[in-house]
């Protein structure tokens, strides 16, 4: 499975995937990452691991229709069988969107239907302070169309909130869910891949 990863941060689940397919976890390869933000960490961490990465960014004058078909034009180039949205902060087009139906995948910091958006974490963790709810979680969702954060499910986890967690304890846990979740859905996916006549 020929994997390509849209990043525009740190990149970590990036590793996640990165480290699976090069332990052998991962039936895939990730062709390429490419970003929206030059400043990446993420394309540094592709480049450690010898995977092509390119820089994207919407140009000031530039509509989301060229840009996303001019990203989708970069991202067709590299073939994939799957995209994974993996911290990219960009809504996507259905300019970008109808060139990989069912082959984009998102993850979020959350439950199904809760907190969409950015800061998912922070927000999830001011209302336990709150006392307004005592777990968040992850999922992983197919992205049909823009939809921010939402999308027919693939796999979601639950992470409880402690009464002595701070933002970086929680932060924390939530990242571990996701890095495994979104290796165990890839995995899966490639599965249902390889088994397609
Ligand atoms: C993750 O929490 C992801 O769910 C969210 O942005 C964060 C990206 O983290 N959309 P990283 O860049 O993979 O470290």
């Amino acid at each position: 499975t020929r994997i390509v990863v849209l990043v525009s941060g740190n990149g970590s689940n990036l590793q996640a995937v990165l480290d699976a397919c090069d332990e052998g976890r991962l039936p895939a390869h990730v062709v390429a990452v490419v970003s929206n933000r030059s400043g990446a960490f993420a394309l540094e961490r592709a480049a450690a691991a010898g995977v092509p990465s390119v820089h994207v960014g919407k140009h000031a004058d530039e509509s989301r229709r060229d840009y996303d078909a001019r990203l989708a034009d970069v991202v067709a180039g590299f073939g994939p069988d799957l995209v994974v949205l993996a911290g990219w902060m960009r809504i996507l087009t259905s300019d970008f969107l109808g060139w990989f139906p069912n082959r984009v995948i998102n993850l979020h910091p959350a439950r199904p239907g809760e907190l969409p958006g950015v800061n998912a974490i922070e927000r999830a963790w001011h209302e336990a302070l709150a006392g307004e709810r005592t777990a968040t979680g992850v999922m992983v969702h197919l992205v049909p169309d823009e939809g921010v954060d939402d999308g027919p499910v693939l796999a979601t986890a639950d992470v409880p909130i402690r009464p002595d967690d701070t933002l970086d304890t929680l932060a924390e846990r939530v990242h571990a869910v996701e890095h495994r979740l979104l290796v165990d859905t890839i995995a899966t996916l490639c599965h249902h891949t390889s088994n397609t006549p």
